[in-house]
């Protein structure tokens, strides 16, 4: 540690209650350096545990006044290294702010401290017959802070949309300690600049939020969940166009292609229909049990063409449950056929759902390995994963990422659905956005963060 960060730490550790502050212990300090993006470790060199926006203003000031990076830390799952300390300093961890300060069901809106994990919150909002959608499939790690970073999707994201079409209000506080409030309790509000979508999705580089209000839906009370297989994932990819060009959006609708099933059938043998070429997830929901019903024959209907075999529906709770397990682990389970993968999240215009996944493939076979592609197929959220076995192939890896990624951007897609930029995607922002609106975003994070002490590195390469 350099002087400037040990006074720092000297002053972090008579601010705060002892504890809370974890410094000097390499093997302690080792998993805070770790996400699930598999870039490789970099660990702070303090962790506070913070549990009030006066503690985050503490650590603000000591980090202004010796010029030390401060990086928020949720849940540690994130896939684009956004909680990692690059630069070392100080990880500030929100995991004590962990309240669920309100659910009303009158104005239909929650409060909630952002260390609180999603699922928790989830089935808090259920007991009351209501609803939050967005669906992660972290969610039994994540926590809503991370949500709202991150700007998180997930499967439900087709029908219902991402964490920021929840999001009403935040409070946060800046890296020059001021605190603002964002939003409205409303539905509606237009009052100012919308800065709480931009602060939804800035991925921890323009303030650390201390609560999150979110708006609620009735809970749809009932659910139907079907697998489709088909000989090849190009099938697939045609049936997820030809439904959703019929006007029919159903709530999720998941593709997995021949590798991901080759995964799952060595990770959860007996759970899906052997033999396929590649699987569709389908759910519809709503409140008329019948109409849920006639909405999936309508899809199963639409894919008849393209499809192999029946259309497995899932009978009960239970099946459902053990479906969505499956599909839940395998970004995880991939892992089984080989031991390391880059894992992609690129978006395409739904009508170039086919294209991606085709050029995906052929990419994977132009450098000799192997991509699996599962993902949100109906909102055009692709997970294209290469897998490796050897460090020594990690070259031939980034070649293949780059060229997914530049696939994404030709068909006038984006470098990421849902994960953010974060470490792994910055050399990219400027192909896809053009460089004044990259520019632009630079000068806004100063705005907002002078001395760039928030989080640097991420979102935009170094300068
Ligand atoms: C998923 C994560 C990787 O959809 O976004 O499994
Ligand atoms: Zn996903």
């Amino acid at each position: 540690m350099t002087p400037a960060r040990e006074a720092a730490l000297a002053e972090l550790q008579a601010r705060l209650p002892p504890g809370r502050v974890l410094a000097g212990d390499a093997e302690a300090l080792e998993p805070w350096g770790r996400d699930e993006s598999e870039l490789g470790s970099f660990p702070p060199e303090v962790v506070v545990k913070v549990e009030s926006e006066a503690e985050i203003q503490a650590v603000f000031e000591v980090a202004t006044r010796h010029r030390v990076p401060v990086v928020p830390v949720g849940a540690r799952s994130g896939k684009s290294g956004g909680s990692l300390a690059i630069q070392g300093g100080i990880a500030l961890s929100t995991e004590r702010l962990n309240r669920i300060l309100e659910i009303n069901p009158e104005d239909l809106v929650a409060r909630v401290e952002p260390g609180v994990i999603l699922a928790t919150f989830q089935a808090e909002v259920e007991k009351h017959g209501l609803f939050y959608p967005p669906d992660p499939n972290s969610l039994e790690l994540c926590t809503l802070g991370g949500n709202v970073a991150e700007n998180a999707g997930g499967p439900r994201a087709l029908k219902y949309g991402v964490t920021r079409e929840y999001v009403l209000g935040l409070r946060a506080v800046l890296p020059t300690g001021e605190v603002i409030r964002t939003g409205h309790r409303s539905i509606k509000g237009v009052a100012g600049y919308d800065l709480t979508a931009l602060l939804v999705g800035s991925e921890g580089t323009l303030a650390v939020v201390t609560e999150i209000m979110v708006k609620l839906l009735p809970r749809p009370r009932h659910v139907a969940t079907a697998l489709v297989a088909f000989a090849d994932v190009g099938a697939a990819a045609r049936a997820v166009s030809r439904v959703l060009a019929q006007g029919v959006i159903p709530r999720c609708l998941e593709l997995m292609d021949d590798v991901s099933l080759a995964a799952i059938a060595r990770t959860s043998p007996g759970r899906f229909p052997t033999g396929a070429g590649a699987l569709l997830l389908v759910e519809t929901d709503g409140n008329d049990e019948e109409q849920v019903f006639a909405e999936i024959v309508r899809v199963a209907d639409l894919v008849a063409a393209d499809a192999r075999g029946e259309v497995l529906v899932a009978q009960g709770e239970a099946q459902r449950r053990e479906i969505w397990e499956v599909r839940r682990y395998l970004s995880v389970n991939l892992k089984a056929i080989h031991p390391m993968k880059l894992s992609e999240d690129i978006a395409v215009p739904r009508s170039k759902i086919p294209e991606m996944v085709a050029r995906a493939k052929a990419i994977g076979l132009s450098v000799g390995l192997e991509v699996a592609t599962y993902g949100h197929a109906g909102d055009g959220n692709l997970h294209c994963n290469v897998m490796y076995d050897r460090v020594e192939e990690r070259p031939r890896v980034d070649e293949a990422v780059a060229a997914i990624l530049r696939a994404a951007i030709e068909l006038g897609g984006t470098i990421t659905g849902e994960h953010g930029v974060g470490l792994a995607k910055r050399d990219f922002l400027e192909l896809e956005q053009g460089r004044e609106a990259v520019a632009l975003q630079r000068r806004l994070k100063a705005v907002f963060d002078p001395l760039g002490l928030l989080n640097p590195g991420k979102i935009f390469p170094p300068a």
